[in-house]
């Protein structure tokens, strides 16, 4: 099967090191990074904003994958995307007009993610198939790194790329990511595998042993 694109989630890096751990990360093999927007409203954490985001930016290589896990989305899609950010991802749970907020992601020039939470269907994907550059399905309840890959969800992943079809659209797994679920999620079709505590491990590169999984094994 095809080759997954490893995203490790900053959310488990030592959050006063950010530079070096997104350096580390890159040499180390990762291709994009996931930054993870909380709120401490849609979810119960608080992380960080468009002027973090903006300051990680020049230390990304590839890609740079922001999770807004906020709400209301619609009036932050204008800061996170002037803050660098390649693909804004929002949730379908986060707001009322779905089809809007895509809308809105394309017009401030990212590509739109859509991320959809565990106990969330897939009946309304058909709907905004034409804006969406990425699909992000939630493998833990959205707040936390370090929990619980839920397995039910890998019937959605495949519902997913039955869907996807041959569609230049990503299929992203976040949450509970690790060498023992990391194949499944590939098995299922997804191309890109969101990583936070599995990749690190201590919460910094600075540990003398910085990853629990070598990437390259994902
Ligand atoms: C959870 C975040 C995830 C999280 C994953 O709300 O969206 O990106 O960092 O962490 P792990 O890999 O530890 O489950
Ligand atoms: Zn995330």
């Amino acid at each position: 099967s095809l080759t997954p694109i490893i995203a490790p989630s900053i959310l488990a890096a030592d959050f006063a090191d950010f530079g070096n751990e997104c350096r580390v990360l890159q040499d180390q093999g990762a291709h994009w990074i996931h930054v993870d927007v909380m709120d401490g409203h849609f979810v119960p954490n608080i992380t960080f904003g468009p002027q973090m985001c903006a300051a990680l930016r020049p230390h990304i290589k590839g890609v740079m994958d922001v999770h807004l896990m906020i709400t209301p989305v619609d009036p932050m899609i204008e800061a996170f995307a002037k803050s660098g950010a390649d693909i804004l991802t929002v949730h379908v749970e986060a707001g009322p007009h779905l089809h809007r907020t895509l809308q809105a992601v394309k017009a401030a020039g990212c590509k739109a993610g859509l991320a959809i939470n565990p106990a969330t269907g897939i009946e309304f994907v058909p709907q905004v198939l034409d804006l969406i550059d990425l699909i992000c399905v939630m493998t833990v309840n959205p707040g936390f790194g370090g929990q619980k890959f839920i397995h039910s969800q890998l019937d959605k992943i495949r519902a997913l790329r039955g869907l996807i079809g041959d569609r230049p659209i990503d299929l992203e797994i976040d949450g509970g990511v690790t060498v023992e679920t990391a194949p499944l999620c590939v098995a299922a079709g997804a191309n890109v595998l969101v990583a936070g505590s599995s990749v690190f491990k201590g919460g910094s590169v600075a540990n003398p042993a910085p990853y629990g999984v070598n990437m390259r094994d994902l």
